[in-house]
C-alpha cells in the first residue's frame, strides 16, 4: 500500500480578491495539464472558492478551505461547518495550520476535533503540524510533532482519509529550507509513526513537505524519501510559479 499520487497544494492564505482569483483561474486553465502521478489541490479564503467550483467544475482539481469549525451547527458567530463546506462541494480542508496555532490559539485538541468534524462531513483533513525554531534548536521536533500527530490520530477514524503536512513554523514564508537530512529523518519519523498506529494502511497516508517550497528547490525536496507532496503557500500564488513545481 503506497501513497498513489503526488500532491501540490496551494494554500493561498489571506490573499486574493475575487476578480484576482478569476484572472489566476482564467490563467490557471490556459496553461495547466493534468499530469496522470500528480493531483493539485487548492486552498482559497472562504470568498474565493465559489470561482473554484463555479469555473473549474470540469478539471480534475480538488479545493478547500483552510480552517472549519469543529461544532456541526449553532451559536458560533463568524464560524463555517465542515458540512457546510461539505454541501458547497469542497473534499478536504486543512487544518491547523502553524498560523491558526500561533495566531488564533488553537491547540492540537481543537485540530483533532476539527479533523474529526471534518471526516465525518465526508471531507479530507489536512492535517499541518510542525515545530518552532525554538523547539528544534532545544532538540525537541519529533516530539513535537509526535505529539501533534498523535493527538489526531488519538480521534479521527483511521480508516477514512487525512493527509498530513509537516511544516517547520521556521521556514514558512522565509525562504529558510531545512536540510534533505532534516526533512528525511522527519518524514520517515512520521511514517514510523502512522505505521506503528495504523498498520500497513499507514504507508498510504499522503505526507506533504510545507515552508518555502519553490520552483528552485522543488525538484531536491521532491526527492527526499517519504515526501509525498508539496503544501505551498508564496509560490502557489502565481500561476507560472505554481506551475512549474506541478510541471517539474
Ligand atoms: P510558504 O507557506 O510556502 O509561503 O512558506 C507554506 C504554508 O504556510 O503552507
Amino acid at each position: 500500500m503506497r501513497v498513489k499520487k503526488f500532491i501540490v497544494a496551494a494554500n493561498w492564505k489571506m490573499n486574493k480578491t475575487t476578480a484576482e482569483t478569476l484572472e489566476f483561474i482564467k490563467d490557471f486553465k490556459l496553461q495547466f495539464k493534468p499530469m496522470a502521478d500528480r493531483e493539485i489541490q487548492f486552498y482559497p479564503s472562504f470568498l474565493s472558492l465559489p470561482p473554484f467550483k463555479n469555473e473549474m467544475s470540469a478539471l480534475p482539481i480538488r479545493y478547500g478551505a483552510q480552517n472549519c469549525s469543529a461544532q456541526a451547527s449553532g451559536a458560533f458567530t463568524g464560524e463555517v461547518s465542515a458540512a457546510m463546506l461539505k454541501d458547497f462541494g469542497c473534499t478536504t480542508c486543512l487544518v491547523g495550520h502553524s498560523e491558526r496555532r500561533t495566531l488564533f490559539g488553537e491547540t492540537n485538541e481543537d485540530v483533532a476535533l476539527k479533523s474529526k468534524a471534518l471526516q465525518q462531513a465526508g471531507l479530507t483533513p489536512m492535517v499541518c503540524i510542525g515545530e518552532t525554531a525554538q523547539q528544534r534548536t532545544q532538540g525537541q521536533t519529533l516530539e513535537v510533532v509526535a505529539g501533534q500527530l498523535k493527538a489526531v490520530l488519538e480521534s479521527i477514524d483511521l480508516n477514512t482519509p487525512f493527509s498530513v503536512a509537516y511544516e517547520p513554523v521556521w521556514a514558512i514564508g522565509t525562504g529558510k529550507v531545512p536540510t534533505f537530512a532534516e526533512i528525511t529523518e522527519a518524514h520517515q519519523f512520521l511514517r514510523k509513526q502512522l505505521v506503528e498506529k495504523m498498520g500497513d494502511i499507514g504507508k498510504s497516508i499522503p505526507l506533504l513537505y510545507g515552508g518555502s517550497v519553490n520552483s528552485q528547490n522543488a525538484r531536491d525536496i521532491e526527492s527526499v524519501p517519504e515526501v509525498n507532496g508539496f503544501l505551498i503557500g508564496g509560490a502557489s500564488l502565481k500561476v507560472a510559479s505554481l506551475l512549474e513545481i506541478y510541471f517539474r
